[in-house]
């Protein structure tokens, strides 16, 4: 099979990799052209376990092709729309699907496939519908609707162990080209065919159910800490009931990234064109925020309870992604809590794994205030408090011989309060009562 993937983001990327795996000749296409040429070159751009190796195995097989030009995929069979659909101005914005759907069309010489991958408002699908079939095209285009699940982190694997595969289609001849792409025998059972619209909607009731348990379980460790219990025995309580299942069941600072914030104002947005009341989605997204100024007020507290002057109130931070093993610092709760405190601080240390000293000054307007280090124990040096807004492994086993900071803010509930305690430093987390 012929297949084209536009838009060389996370999604398109571990896509296109993962397909050509499966033995189907790929060409990712992307506008950036800069991208293509570090991609063809076998550097993956994103921090994305398994990734790496997957794009150089299958570029040195050549069964995966990279390109910026329409005209290269116009022979192809289907075609994977990946292009981002951000939330601007409190709004969802489809440009840049419309634009490659545009451009598309506009190549493509035979029967074809196009998918609709990327997370577009419900309606998206019915719009393009009926821009294809006012270009009153020559050959036969057909159109569905295929969300994406897959969690930057784990995305390869994800996406060779899927649990379902989502099509929307209103053509049921399609269900064998689908059967095809995903060819796999044991991804035959896996894949559910649905409406347009149900398959549009899954994709957002999903990511807004996952944000809703988080946002469930934070408001749980609101509470908890007021009342003296721990919200780490109330989700070992919780999660064994396997009606309720153990996971997105960790209590933090919020959740962020490129996909639930966007995903849920999105439904939020949609819920208002339909004049539908508030609900239970935007308790979720407020609660989101709610859950981040509760930990600052706790930091700030310990502040004014130890008689911390401005002068002398220096904090470090570890992690800046919006979660472990990745380095998107799109929509990061950490990124909020830092300009949420610096106005109380007289410096902020930094450390990240993997985030780029210049790609995390820039989300501060290169604050002079702030100081990014490449080693994390240099990092909490001559600082009153080390705040962990992101769970990494190697933040979980502290060397505590090498922290000598008065307390740890521990804001995703991953370092050892026992340890912690006896080594003489407070320890703060989220829920611990
Ligand atoms: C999510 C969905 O999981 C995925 O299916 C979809 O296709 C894209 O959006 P991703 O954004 O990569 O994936 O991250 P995910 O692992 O779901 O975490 C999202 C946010 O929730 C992170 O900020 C994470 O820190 C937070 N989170 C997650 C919690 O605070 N607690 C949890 O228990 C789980």
């Amino acid at each position: 099979m012929k297949i084209s993937v536009i838009g060389a983001g996370y999604v398109g990327l571990v896509t296109g990799v993962c397909l050509s795996s499966f033995g189907h000749r790929v060409t990712i296409l992307d506008k950036n052209n800069s991208k293509i040429r570090s991609l063809t070159k076998g550097n993956s751009i994103i921090f994305e376990k398994d990734l790496p190796e997957l794009l150089r195995k299958q570029l040195k097989k050549k069964k995966l092709l990279l390109t910026s030009s329409y005209d290269d995929v116009a022979q192809n069979d289907v075609f994977i729309i990946c292009v981002d659909t951000p939330f601007i101005n409190k709004k969802p914005y489809k440009k840049n699907l419309i634009d490659s759907i545009e451009s598309l069309l506009s190549v493509i010489s035979d029967d074809s496939l196009i998918i609709i991958k990327s997370t577009a408002p419900i309606g998206t699908f019915r719009e393009i519908e009926s821009l294809v079939n006012k270009r009153k095209m020559k050959k036969n285009v057909s159109l569905c609707v295929h969300p994406e699940f897959l969690r930057e982190g784990s995305a390869v694997s994800d996406f060779l162990n899927p649990e379902r595969i989502v099509f929307g289609t209103s053509n049921p001849s399609d269900i064998d080209l689908f059967k095809e792409i995903y060819c796999k025998d044991s991804f035959q059972e896996k894949i559910l065919i649905m409406s347009p619209e149900s398959a549009e909607l899954t994709k957002y009731a999903a990511n807004g159910f996952l944000a809703t348990k988080i946002s469930f379980i934070n408001e749980i460790s609101r509470i908890s800490e007021r009342c003296g219990a721990d919200i780490e025995e109330i989700k070992l309580g919780l999660g064994t009931d396997s009606r309720i299942g153990d996971q997105f069941l960790n209590s933090g600072i919020g959740f962020g990234g490129s996909c639930f914030p966007k995903d849920l104002q999105s439904l939020s947005f949609k819920k208002s064109q339909l004049r539908l009341p508030d609900g239970i989605l935007e308790a979720a997204l407020d609660g989101n925020e709610l859950q981040l100024q509760n930990f600052v007020d706790k930091i700030l507290e310990f502040k004014k309870e130890n008689k911390i002057s401005f002068e002398n109130f220096s904090l470090c931070i570890w992690g800046m992604s919006f979660k472990p093993n990745t380095n998107d610092l799109r929509d990061s709760q950490s990124i909020k809590l830092v300009q949420k405190l610096i106005k109380h601080c007289k410096k902020i240390n930094i450390y990240d794994p993997v985030c780029k000293k210049n790609e995390i000054l820039k989300q501060f307007s290169n604050n002079s205030k702030l100081t990014i280090f490449n080693e994390k124990y240099k990092s909490i040096k001559n600082t009153v408090g080390l705040v962990i807004a992101t769970e990494w492994d190697e933040f979980k086993n502290l060397d505590f011989d090498l922290v000598k900071t008065k307390v740890i803010f521990d804001g995703r509930n991953c370092i050892d309060k026992i340890k912690c305690n006896k080594n003489n430093i407070q320890y703060v987390g989220i829920g611990r009562g």
